[in-house]
């Protein structure tokens, strides 16, 4: 009995057409692909028809042309490294006016895309007359010395919000500023949408691809969407390990983790928070036989869920399945989807990938 990582790929694979109704798209696959695992997802975006990737590190990016050499990489976050950059093809995002000045030489051959930093204030030119102006730096270089403006592009920092008017604001400035910049140049990328926005909007005209992660790993950005907009690929279970009662009164875990406030049975199940279960995950249900319970606490390797008598020993404790979903519990609070994912542990649970 070991708590199992478990990956079923025909569903993950259907999802991925369920989801993109054949519109382009540049899959997110930064983090070790949100944890789904780097190899396994390019495999499956592939095998869907999507051959455009983004990563945020440069080891990600080499590794996606490694497992599909005719694909197009774009780094989000710039890097330095313009040699490795330029060896490997991989278009890279110019994140400001003063990131071109500092580096105007060593960008010479480079694909990049001009990144408009809108809302988010993470990265980006802060207008598109800036953008204009490197434009026009570039093209006054000798064409060798020039670099490949071959993509423009925004993230929205407020599309998974409703109650705020950001998400409208943010969109205006972009498509807005986009039409003028389209009005006097051609880009062969242009990408801005993130989950929440494609979902909300459909695609965006003039845009060549929606640049999506999560909805593609099985789950909702945004709580008032229906399940069925997304399904959820990963199972992660455990074994009820042992079955033990508890008095009324009575303690159970380290430094009363639990207390009985009466006669009950406790589950013992064989994962824990060194397996990646988020303490706030454990403040909620999990799922045993088809009938969710409460977990009560939670250790390293354990969790103690109190029970009925239909619960056995060696019974399966799922803590996440596409019945009991990762997105439902980021929408109780217990964290965003991709910190739910990203925490759990592939160096202890058993991975299997069916
Ligand atoms: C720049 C950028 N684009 C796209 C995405 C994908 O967003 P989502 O997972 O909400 O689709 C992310 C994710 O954080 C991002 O940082």
């Amino acid at each position: 009995m070991t708590a199992t990582w478990t990956l079923d790929t025909q569903v993950f694979k259907d999802n991925i057409q369920h989801v993109t109704h054949g519109q382009p798209v540049m899959a997110v696959v930064k983090n070790n692909a949100y944890h789904y695992g780097l190899d396994f997802a390019v495999e499956a975006f592939l095998s869907a028809g999507i051959d455009t990737f983004s990563t945020t590190v440069l080891h990600e990016a080499i590794r996606v042309l490694e497992l599909a050499p005719r694909s197009t990489v774009f780094l989000m976050n710039p890097s330095m490294e313009f040699d490795v950059l330029k060896e490997h093809n991989i278009h890279m995002t110019l994140p400001s006016l003063d990131f071109y000045l500092a580096h105007q030489e060593e960008l010479a051959g480079m694909k990049v895309h001009l990144e408009f930093e809108n809302l988010l204030h993470r990265s980006g030119f802060r207008t598109f007359d800036e953008m204009k102006e490197v434009i026009r730096l570039n093209t006054a270089l000798p064409e060798g010395k020039q670099m490949k403006i071959t993509g423009i592009w925004t993230h929205f920092g407020y599309a998974d919000e409703f109650d705020v008017p950001d998400y409208d604001a943010e969109k205006l400035a972009w498509l807005t500023g986009l039409e003028e910049m389209l009005e006097d140049y051609q880009f062969d990328f242009v990408h801005a949408q993130n989950s929440a926005s494609f979902v909300r909007d459909g695609h965006f005209h003039q845009h060549t691809h929606a640049r999506l992660g999560i909805i593609l790993y099985g789950s909702r950005p945004y709580s008032s969407l229906d399940e069925s907009v997304t399904t959820q690929a990963l199972t992660v279970s455990a074994h009820v390990i042992q079955i033990r009662e508890l008095k009324a009164g009575e303690s159970a875990g380290y430094s009363f983790a639990y207390t009985a406030d009466h006669d009950v049975k406790i589950a013992v199940i064989d994962m824990g928070y060194g397996d990646g279960i988020l303490r706030t995950r454990s403040q909620h249900d999990c799922l045993i036989n088809g009938r969710r319970f409460p977990i009560r606490a939670l250790m390293m390797s354990h969790l103690f869920v109190e029970v009925d008598d239909s619960v056995k020993q060696g019974d399966t404790v799922i803590l996440y399945s596409n019945d009991i979903r990762i997105d439902e519990h980021t929408f109780k609070g217990v964290g965003a989807n991709s910190e739910q994912l990203s925490a759990l542990n592939h160096h202890s649970l058993k991975k299997e990938i069916i």
